[in-house]
């Protein structure tokens, strides 16, 4: 099955040049590959040195590079959704399309069906994305989850809808899908988002790859970073830490910076502890062209199993206990003081720092209570109990 890898991480660590290096390793092993970037500003075509279009390219053998333009998929494959989406605007007929630009992550989602699309089409093994930086991704990869939630809140879904929710799973509901024709547009946009925020948390499909520098900012930045993809349940399965001065460079001048460097990369290791970890190391010059994109690979990246997904099993779980369930959410580097969580009558809703979330409750948990919120370790977990016996506490 094809697998899509994900590189994300401040702004100029080095998401890019990483991400190349796993394409380029990738196609030597002889499977079938596609590098592919979501940043608007697009450098693809700066590290292979030529010009892109607006549909992949071969590279070499088994690698296709793809800039996406989301305005030109937008317009080329998903006219339907963008017409749906028009209806769906308030004080918006669906004529002027130029506006949905406006609503922030509407262009990227697109970049993202299309990435979907072509996962579908089974063509390439790995699918390799090259994202914008930090904000920018995380907004993009909870986008389908938001505005899946939004429209099930606007709108009163079918039956088909309800369906798919439940048994969770695409190869099922793909199956159940016959009488499509005679869905409404709301709730086939609504199917392809559910199934578009399957794929990106699915385990067996996506692996998320952080990308960071050994220097304060950045580590600070990355620790969040990881921190917001939990809170979203998204499968983080590896750190790359660039730029790292070789030991044996002989510069007095980068005596103290070598032990910086050191400080922080221990820092990461710490707080990266479950993550297999790989060090790339700084070199003399910008990375540019396949031969220094082979560097890389053959410093860093060549004989480590880089495409194994290290981490098994889902980490958000609903468990039964003795007096009701417990809800965990993996919450690495959380602060309590940062965190809020509250009910509705359909979800839980989490609070951390910026970013909130609303985990949908199952339909046997709509009469249980939160009772109480522990964080510990890392995990956040909630106890739920029928209502009428919390309400005896
Ligand atoms: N290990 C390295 N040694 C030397 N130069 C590097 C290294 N890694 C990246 N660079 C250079 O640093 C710059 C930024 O790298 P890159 O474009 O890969 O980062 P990015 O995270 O994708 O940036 P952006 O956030 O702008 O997309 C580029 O000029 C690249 O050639
Ligand atoms: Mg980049």
């Amino acid at each position: 099955m094809s697998r899509i890898y994900i590189f994300t991480g401040k702004g100029g660590v080095g998401k890019t040049s990483v991400a190349a290096a796993h394409a380029v390793l990738s196609s030597g092993e002889g499977k079938r590959t596609l590098l592919v970037s979501t940043d608007m500003a697009h450098n693809l075509g700066d590290v292979f040195e030529r010009k892109l279009g607006k549909e992949p390219v071969r590279q070499q053998e088994n690698l296709d590079l793809y800039e996406i333009d989301p305005n030109y998929v937008m317009e080329q494959d998903f006219r339907d959704i963008l017409s749906c989406i028009g209806k769906m605007l308030p004080d918006s007929s669906g004529k002027n399309m130029e506006d949905f630009g406006m609503v922030p992550g509407m262009e990227e989602l697109f970049s993202l069906l299309k990435i979907a699309d072509i996962w579908d089409s089974g063509v390439y093994e790995r699918i390799i994305v090259d994202c914008a930086p930090t904000g920018e991704t995380l907004s993009l990869l909870k986008f389908p989850e938001l505005l899946s939630w939004y429209m099930e809140k606007l709108f009163p879904l079918g039956k088909v809808a309800m369906r798919v929710l439940s048994p969770v799973s695409k190869r099922l509901f793909q199956l159940e899908l016959p009488n499509r024709q005679a869905m409404s547009d709301i709730e086939r946009m609504y199917l392809k988002l559910i199934r578009l925020q399957e794929l990106l948390k699915d385990r067996n499909t996506t692996s998320i790859r952080l990308v960071a520098m050994p220097e304060k900012m950045v580590v600070e930045e990355t620790k969040r970073n990881y921190m917001y993809m939990n809170l979203y349940n998204f499968n983080v399965d590896g750190l790359y830490i660039n730029r790292v001065i070789p030991e044996n460079i002989g510069n007095p001048f980068f005596d103290e910076w070598l032990n910086i460097q050191k400080k922080y990369i221990a820092q990461l290791k710490e707080s990266f502890a479950e993550l297999p970890v790989c060090c790339i190391p700084w070199y003399e010059e910008e990375v540019r062209g396949v031969k220094a994109v082979e560097r890389i690979c053959e410093d860093a990246l060549s004989g480590k199993e880089v495409f194994r997904s290290a981490i098994q099993g889902g980490r958000e779980q609903f468990e039964q206990v003795e007096d009701g369930y417990i809800l965990t959410v993996f919450m690495p580097n959380a602060q309590k003081e940062d965190l809020e969580v509250y009910q509705t009558e359909t979800d839980v809703a989490i609070r951390l720092g910026n970013y909130k979330r609303n985990i949908p409750l199952p339909n046997t948990l709509k009469s249980y209570l939160i009772t109480s919120a522990r964080l510990e370790e890392g995990k956040l977990r909630l106890s739920f109990r029928q209502e009428s016996d919390a309400g005896t506490q």
